[in-house]
């Protein structure tokens, strides 16, 4: 078979990347060859990039879309947790600065009496990853095999594993995400859809509740765009028989008062010990509440989150993976104050500035493989909407290295606003519900 033409039964790469330039619909049978050809390395990378790119122009039917994430899954194994003695439920995040949400939310719906299998990435860019968030805690690992998993689930006193994805979990998704991300072809809402669907539905869990960011800090800027990739994903995953809801939420400002990894461990320990941001609390408690739901459980979380089940949860949890829940959490060894250069009401406080200065500031990385600094990020003292006073500390940059400290700053320039008085009526930071 020759990568050019790729001719098997009369199906062949360029055939399909033409069909779909002119407008046309994929069959089944040509998804099907793609996905698993390029998978195994017969259809070519620049085959598999026109298609991405033609695909990109003229999007795809519902059908196509489910076909793809198929196709996706049907490349690697799919894992099957039925067998559990409790429900299975996971929440996924489009990404977003300071989404920390998960951290207290698996032992939060664990100790709810549901288990929650999540396969999770590290950081690439502006968002941080939850992996890189744990891996900041002394000892914590993020590699569990299956059987591993299994018991974690099963055990009523931890009930929560959130690990890497193996290799053979849709890696047709894998190959193609890393060549979207250097052909600009990341932004299609049928990729983005099955990119993200394919792993959630390969990972096993009965049930899904999406949080699918909305602003300047999120993959999708306007609502119009949110709401359609939400949909997409939520048919698709009622198709595949995982029951699933989408929750749009707000990201024209970082979640919570921290950005970088250990700082948002210690954010989301406050949450389960009963304090932290009331913004995140109200997220962690939403979602909590549509994934109890999802999984058929009659229990309000907030009552699992004041009494201490949730903490003792994530402490199990933190333990199962090596970590140890009471170590000190690394601390960056450079700060430096961004204060009020007047009085007024903090207007302004952009999620991507945050979220850039972050990453300059070590909490992320520029390519796939880089070390992340854990202690670095940045602590923010107001948010929008909070009175400040000429020389009250804003931000705090933690940083081990402080020649990234300039350009952290560069990045928040334009992202801090003071005003006279705050805008009428505060943000809601629950935008929209998808799914019944
Ligand atoms: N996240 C994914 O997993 N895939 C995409 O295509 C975009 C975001």
């Amino acid at each position: 078979m020759s990568c050019q033409t790729g001719r098997v039964t009369g199906v062949d790469a360029v055939s399909i990347i033409t069909t779909k330039r002119d407008g046309g619909e994929l069959s089944d049978e040509q998804i099907d060859w793609v996905v698993d050809g390029f998978t195994r390395g017969a259809v070519a990378d620049e085959q598999m990039s026109a298609l991405a790119m033609a695909i990109v122009w003229r999007g795809m039917t519902r059908r196509e879309t489910a076909r793809w994430t198929a196709a996706m899954i049907a490349s690697g194994r799919r894992m099957d947790f039925t067998d559990l003695p409790r429900p299975t439920v996971d929440k996924h995040s489009t990404g977003g600065v300071g989404d920390k949400i998960t951290l207290p939310l698996a032992p939060l719906v664990a100790a709810c009496g549901a288990a929650v299998p999540q396969l999770s990435g590290r950081g690439l860019g502006h968002t941080g990853g939850t992996l890189d968030k744990l891996e900041s805690i002394p000892g914590w690992r993020a590699d569990v095999d299956v059987p591993r998993m299994r018991e974690i689930l099963a055990d009523p006193a931890i009930g929560a594993v959130v690990c890497a994805a193996g290799a053979d979990l849709a890696p047709a998704d894998k190959r193609l995400y890393a060549l979207r991300d250097v052909t600009g072809t990341v932004e299609s809402i049928p990729l983005i859809a099955s990119s993200i669907m394919s792993k959630k539905i390969a990972e096993g869990t009965g049930a899904l509740v999406l949080d699918v960011k909305v602003g300047s800090g999120a993959f999708m800027k306007d609502h119009g765009a949110a709401r359609e990739l939400a949909t997409t994903m939520v048919e698709l995953g009622t198709d595949a028989g995982v029951r699933t809801v989408a929750l749009l939420t707000a990201m024209d400002t970082p979640l919570g008062r921290t950005a970088g990894n250990a700082l948002e461990v210690a954010e989301s320990v406050e949450v389960l010990a009963g304090g932290g941001p009331a913004d995140v609390v109200e997220l962690t408690l939403a979602l909590a509440r549509e994934m109890v739901a999802l999984a058929g459980l009659d229990i309000d979380p907030a009552d699992a989150l004041a009494d201490g089940r949730a903490m003792d949860h994530w402490r199990a949890m933190v333990r199962a993976q090596g970590g140890d829940p009471d170590a000190p959490l690394p601390r960056a060894r450079h700060t430096e104050t961004i204060r009020a250069e007047r009085d007024g009401v903090l207007t302004r406080m952009d999620a991507m500035g945050v979220g850039i200065a972050a990453w300059r500031l070590g909490a992320g990385r520029a390519r796939q493989g880089d070390p992340v600094q854990f202690g670095a990020g940045i602590e923010m003292h107001a948010k929008p909407g909070d009175p400040v006073r000429a020389g009250q500390p804003l931000l705090t940059l933690h940083t081990d290295t402080p020649d990234a400290l300039p350009g952290a700053v560069a990045a928040l320039a334009d992202s801090l606003a003071i005003g006279a008085a705050a805008p009428a009526g505060g943000a809601p930071l629950i935008l929209d519900r998808i799914g019944s």
